[in-house]
């Protein structure tokens, strides 16, 4: 594979760096977001260490106090931007928003002490605190009876904003009549057709109202909130930064904070089999309030790869599942199967192709031996990435770049690529 635009990502890195935090890209998200930043360490790792870490000490500074990392840093508001500060409210300095984000932070960590120097292992030591924190934090607020499955409690936890995942917990949100009116940002920087709806933001800010109306109470937000989801996506992320976090805590001597390491992830483990629907052969999201499974697979139920969950039959039926769903796009993979009726392969996470989650995915594919998989997933994001350009996401169908251009996790997963900083295996 030829990488003949390994300067146009750099560049595109550099010009997305607001002074040690990274945007995703300018004007649609000017902020730091969560795993967009984890994820932009590990681009900023191939061509300076330094700035590398520094993504990730700034991103812990918006860590609040009981160790969650919230989704979004604003440091300072920006017109460009809805919902931003003011709406969330959140009193935290600096103003963030009032949920987390897909825990990728320690694996992007170990990925870099192992592919590393003494520079890399004395960064981690010095942020593994933080993050065994910010572990702890999803543990106990996202999974307070200890059921082994973490839950989210807004769609944009999940990262995966408007994915149909979403869509039966979303359809029994009644719109609080109190909620004020508001003018969307993202929709004057990109078309409508490939954001989501009206109907569903007046949702996702009926949730956000609610966290605000109780203060940010993370414990009351979780049993009453009008949401509450398990998601494959967070549960197997979680689960592989646990393991990661293990390896880090055994090279660092901190015997105590792995031997909690080892139960979160041996009731994780246990939790992910909550999450199979055997009437779909895979990992399912299930929305918690009515404790029901939605009906089809995800990219994000292919994350159990990147996880290494579930057993060897269950992979092996995910895998055959996968192989379907990619003989109905041309590039994989696509974050709803597109054998599904509300398979839209322009519109956010009902169908686009996005890198990270392939880099996720092709990661784990690869440490399971499914190497043709693997080949392929890769493959297709570099050749989506080389004919399009560095977009935020792509349609599987047509290989159109969509969304935000100049995007920096897709530049930051080409590059990762493109210098061979890949995964080890999952302890
Ligand atoms: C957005 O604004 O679309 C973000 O994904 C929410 O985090």
């Amino acid at each position: 594979m030829q990488y003949s635009r390994i300067d146009e990502a750099i560049n595109i890195m550099r010009k997305n760096d607001r002074g040690g935090f990274t945007i995703p890209t300018p004007r649609l998200y000017p902020f730091q977001w969560n795993w967009d930043s984890a994820f932009a360490a590990l681009g900023f790792a191939t061509f300076d260490r330094q700035r590398a870490w520094q993504e990730l000490e700034m991103l812990f500074e918006g860590q609040w106090e009981d160790g969650m990392v919230p989704h979004i840093i604003f440091r300072r508001d920006d017109p460009d931007y809805f919902p931003g500060p003011s709406v969330w409210q959140t009193n935290s300095n600096p103003p963030s928003s009032g949920h987390s984000q897909p825990p990728v932070i320690a694996s992007i960590m170990r990925l870099l002490v192992e592919d590393g120097a003494q520079f890399d292992h004395q960064k981690a030591e010095a942020l593994f605190d933080r993050a065994f924190a910010f572990h702890r934090w999803w543990h106990e607020a996202r999974d307070p009876d200890g059921t082994g499955l973490v839950a989210i409690v807004h769609p944009w936890e999940s990262g995966r904003d408007n994915c149909p995942d979403w869509d039966l917990g979303m359809g029994n949100i009644d719109v609080d009549p109190q909620l004020e009116a508001y003018q969307r940002r993202d929709t004057s920087h990109i078309d409508a057709s490939e954001r989501p709806t009206e109907l569903q933001y007046d949702r996702f800010l009926t949730i956000v109202k609610f966290g605000r109306d109780c203060g940010w109470d993370q414990h009351h937000i979780y049993r009453h909130g009008p949401f509450l989801a398990g998601d494959p996506g967070i549960q197997f992320i979680l689960l592989r930064a646990d393991r990661d976090l293990l390896q880090l805590a055994r090279l660092f001597g901190k015997a105590d904070q792995a031997a909690q390491l080892e139960s979160w992830i041996e009731r994780s483990v246990e939790g992910c089999n909550l999450l199979w629907n055997e009437a779909c052969g895979g990992f399912c999201s299930k929305d918690l309030k009515t404790n029901t499974f939605t009906d089809s697979l995800t990219s994000a139920s292919t994350l159990c790869f990147w996880a290494s969950a579930g057993t060897t039959e269950q992979r092996a039926e995910v895998a055959r599942q996968m192989r379907a769903m990619l003989e109905n796009v041309r590039h994989g993979m696509p974050s709803w199967d597109p054998r599904e009726g509300r398979f839209e392969p322009k519109r956010y996470w009902r169908g686009p192709v996005w890198a990270v989650i392939n880099f996720m995915i092709a990661s784990g594919l690869g440490e399971l031996q499914l190497i043709d998989l693997a080949d392929r997933i890769r493959a297709d994001t570099l050749e989506l990435v080389e004919q399009a350009g560095f977009y935020e996401y792509f349609n599987p169908e047509t290989g159109d770049g969509l969304g935000g251009g100049d995007f920096t996790w897709t530049a930051a997963i080409y590059l990762t690529w493109a210098q061979g900083l890949e995964g080890s295996r999952a302890a």
